[in-house]
C-alpha cells in the first residue's frame, strides 16, 4: 500500500463532491487498508503513518457508531484525538460564537470531524477556516436532516462488497424504507445512485415521510428511475437491497409534528426473509428500533452489522486520504 499515492481529499462536506472514479477509488483504498491490517506488521505500519497528527471530534449530537468508528479509525492510523461531545463543556456556554470555537480548535488540530444539529455548520466552518491563515479540512459526520456523506460512502462500500460477484453496485434495485423525508443517510445515498448504471429505486414510506422534492428533482435530473410506493412486501420481493431506516423523531419539535415510534406496516420481520430474493441484502445505518426485527440478524443476507464494521474501515480510508493530502502539501511547501 502506497500512502503517497492516496487520492487527493480535502473537506468532506457533501456527497455532491464525489464522482464515480473517487467512489471506486475510496472503496479500493478501504480494501487495501483492511488487507494491510491483516498482514504481519500491518497494524504497526498503519499506526506509524500519521503519528504526528491530531484530529478533533466535535460531536454535539448523539452518536454511537459514527463517533466510535471515527475515533478508532484515527487511533489505528496513529492520529491522536481530542473531542467535544457536549457543547455545555466548551466555551459556547460563555457565548463564544460557534465559528470562533471552531477557529480555536483549528489552532490545535489538523482535521475537524463534525456532527452537529446546526444546519450547514460543517460547510460554514469550512468556508470560514478557508479564509483564515490556518485552513483545516472539515469532515461532515452528519448535519441536521441534510447530509451524512461518510455514511453514504460506507454504504456504497458495503453494497460493492456484497455484490462483488454480481457486478458490484451497478444495475441494482434499492428499496429505501421508512422516514425518507428526514433520514440524512437516505438523502445522501440516494444522491449517489446516478453514478451507477441502470439503478432503480423503490421509495417506500408513509405519506408524511415521502422523499423530499429536492432529492426527487435530483433523481429526475440525473435520470435515475424511481417509484414511490407504500407496497412494502412488493418492494421486498423485487429489491436487491432493502435499506431500512428509523423514524427520525428528534426533528419533531422543530418540524411541529408528533411521529409514531415506528410504522408496523413497514417493519422488516422474519416473514420477509421468506420473500426476500436469495441474493438480496438488508441494510440499516443504525440505530434500529422496531422497524428491523433482531430475529433476522443471523440470516446471511442481513448485512447491517457488517455495514457498521465497514464504517470504521471506510473512515480510516477517508482520514488517510485527507492526511496524506496534507502531507503532500506540506512537502510541496518545503521544496
Ligand atoms: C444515522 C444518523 O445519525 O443519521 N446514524 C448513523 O450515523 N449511523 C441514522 C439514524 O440516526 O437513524
Amino acid at each position: 500500500m502506497d500512502f503517497d499515492r492516496l487520492p487527493e481529499l480535502g473537506h468532506v462536506l457533501s456527497v455532491d463532491q464525489f464522482d464515480r472514479p473517487f467512489l471506486d477509488k475510496i472503496c479500493d483504498v478501504t480494501q487495501e487498508i483492511r488487507e494491510l491490517r491483516d498482514k504481519p506488521d500491518g497494524k504497526r505500519l498503519l499506526k506509524e503513518q500519521f503519528a504526528d497528527r491530531t484530529a478533533m471530534l466535535y460531536f454535539t449530537q448523539p452518536s454511537s457508531r459514527t463517533y466510535t468508528s471515527f475515533a478508532v479509525a484515527c487511533q489505528e492510523l496513529g492520529v491522536s484525538i481530542v473531542d467535544v461531545r457536549d457543547p455545555h463543556t466548551s466555551s459556547e456556554v460563555k457565548e463564544e460564537s460557534l465559528l470562533d470555537s471552531i477557529r480555536t480548535f483549528s489552532s490545535y488540530v489538523d482535521v475537524l470531524i463534525m456532527r452537529s444539529p446546526v444546519e450547514g455548520l460543517a460547510r460554514d466552518a469550512a468556508a470560514y477556516l478557508d479564509a483564515t491563515p490556518r485552513p483545516r479540512p472539515i469532515v461532515n459526520a452528519g448535519n441536521a436532516k441534510d447530509e451524512h456523506p461518510t455514511q453514504a460512502l460506507l454504504d456504497i462500500y458495503t453494497m460493492r462488497r456484497s455484490f462483488k460477484d454480481r457486478g458490484g453496485v451497478d444495475g441494482k434495485t434499492v428499496a429505501f424504507v421508512g422516514d425518507l423525508a428526514r433520514s440524512r443517510v437516505v438523502r445522501s445515498l440516494a444522491k449517489l445512485m446516478y453514478h451507477y448504471y441502470d439503478m432503480q429505486l423503490l421509495l417506500v414510506s408513509p405519506p408524511e415521510f415521502r422523499m423530499k422534492p429536492d432529492i426527487l428533482a435530483h433523481l429526475d435530473q440525473h435520470r435515475v428511475r424511481y417509484e414511490e410506493t407504500a407496497d412494502f412486501n412488493g418492494a421486498v420481493r423485487q429489491a436487491d437491497v432493502v435499506y431500512m431506516t428509523r423514524v427520525q423523531d428528534e426533528h419533531d419539535a422543530a418540524d411541529g409534528t408528533r411521529s409514531p415510534r415506528s410504522f408496523p406496516e413497514f417493519h422488516f420481520t422474519q416473514e420477509h426473509l421468506g420473500i426476500l430474493r436469495p441474493e438480496a441484502i438488508v441494510m440499516h445505518p443504525g440505530p434500529r428500533r422496531d422497524e428491523l426485527d433482531p430475529a433476522t440478524d443471523d440470516d446471511p443476507r442481513s448485512k447491517y452489522w457488517r455495514q457498521m464494521r465497514n464504517g470504521k474501515h471506510l473512515r480510516e480510508a477517508v482520514i488517510a486520504c485527507i492526511l496524506a493530502t496534507l502531507q503532500r502539501k506540506r512537502n510541496e511547501r518545503r521544496r
